[in-house]
């Protein structure tokens, strides 16, 4: 009998051979680059398994061009690149790799705050190009974040991972989530840091727009490690060129991985190539997450980390 193929759409942090039984023919684009959309196609045709990246789009294209499709194993906790709607009409698995990137995400936000209101981005910029001059009283003043509150937009794993860590710094915590917290209204309106970790769905795309950064306390700071699209950002640099926002610290963008070059030059602003879960040992288990659900699917088994439901279809 045939085995059952995986498609890899890229490199992977394990190698798949040692996670996937020797039952799965393994099809690997052992690349750091996405294959090309038509190669992608192509060579889905006979997959009963795919594993996408967060950058990777799974959709009705897609889904008609892999009609023996049994599970989209996505490499990411978010899934916003895959219409899961239409996976399950199929009877298509989808999975994520949640838990996990915790840790790595929360670090990373932490580490955005920091090096934002602290500076750290004009500091090694004048160490660098030989322009500082010694220590001096009022040079690069930047904001402590003791006693100041951190707003947190999505409460769930990582949202409350980065409030344990804050609240060692000595902020307070105020946050927003579908299950409770303030108001979004009030959250804007006290948060002096506001960090963003809810998922990308339609009703939080564009949720910073102008009139939302303008409700923001004046000489806040925003950091975005969830989802581009969750800030309008030609909104954003307003804002920040109005000086209504201090700064913004930004690991995901609108268009990735273009950067809207009104945020390239300015110093207010923290920019990463969406590094949240860039460990070697967070990398290496969302891979072995992600290849674990495709084995457990091939197997005729329930995934672990499922986010629909096609068990009774
Ligand atoms: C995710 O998992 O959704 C992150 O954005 C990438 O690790």
């Amino acid at each position: 009998m045939e085995k059952p193929r995986v498609f890899i759409t890229r490199r992977l942090a394990v190698d798949p051979a040692s996670v996937l039984g020797p039952g799965i023919h393994i099809d690997h684009h052992d690349a750091d680059q996405a294959p090309p959309r038509a190669e992608l196609l192509r060579r889905v045709h006979d997959s009963a398994a795919l594993l996408p990246i967060l950058a990777d789009r799974v959709d009705a294209e897609l889904l008609d061009a892999a009609p023996r499709l049994r599970i989209v194993a996505n490499h990411a906790v978010g899934y916003d690149n895959v219409d899961v709607p239409a996976c399950t009409a199929r009877g298509i698995w989808v999975t994520n790799t949640p838990d996990v990137l915790t840790d790595a995400t929360a670090d990373l936000t932490l580490a955005l705050i920091l090096a934002l209101t602290r500076r750290l981005r004009e500091g090694e910029r004048m160490v660098r190009g030989g322009a500082w001059s010694g220590w001096a009283p009022t040079q690069l003043l930047g904001a402590e974040l003791g006693g100041k509150t951190l707003g947190i937009l999505g409460y769930g794993r990582i949202g409350r991972a980065v409030a344990r860590r804050a609240e060692g710094f000595g902020m307070r915590i105020l946050f927003t989530s579908r299950g409770g917290g303030v108001p979004l209204e009030e959250l804007l309106e006290e948060s002096d840091v506001l960090s963003i970790h809810c998922p990308l769905t339609t009703a939080t795309r564009h949720l910073f727009g102008p009139q939302q950064l303008l409700q923001m306390k004046r000489g806040a700071f925003l950091i975005n490690t969830a989802r581009g699209p969750i800030v309008d950002e030609a909104a954003l640099v307003a804002a920040l060129e109005r000086g209504h926002l201090a700064g913004a610290a930004l690991d995901v963008f609108e268009h990735e991985p273009k950067i809207n070059p009104a945020l390239l030059g300015r110093d207010d602003v923290v920019l990463l190539p969406h590094l949240g879960s860039a460990t070697r040992e967070t990398r290496r288990r969302m891979a072995e997450v992600a290849l674990s659900q495709v084995e457990l699917v091939l197997r005729g088994e329930r995934p672990t980390h499922p986010v629909n439901d096609v068990s009774r279809k």
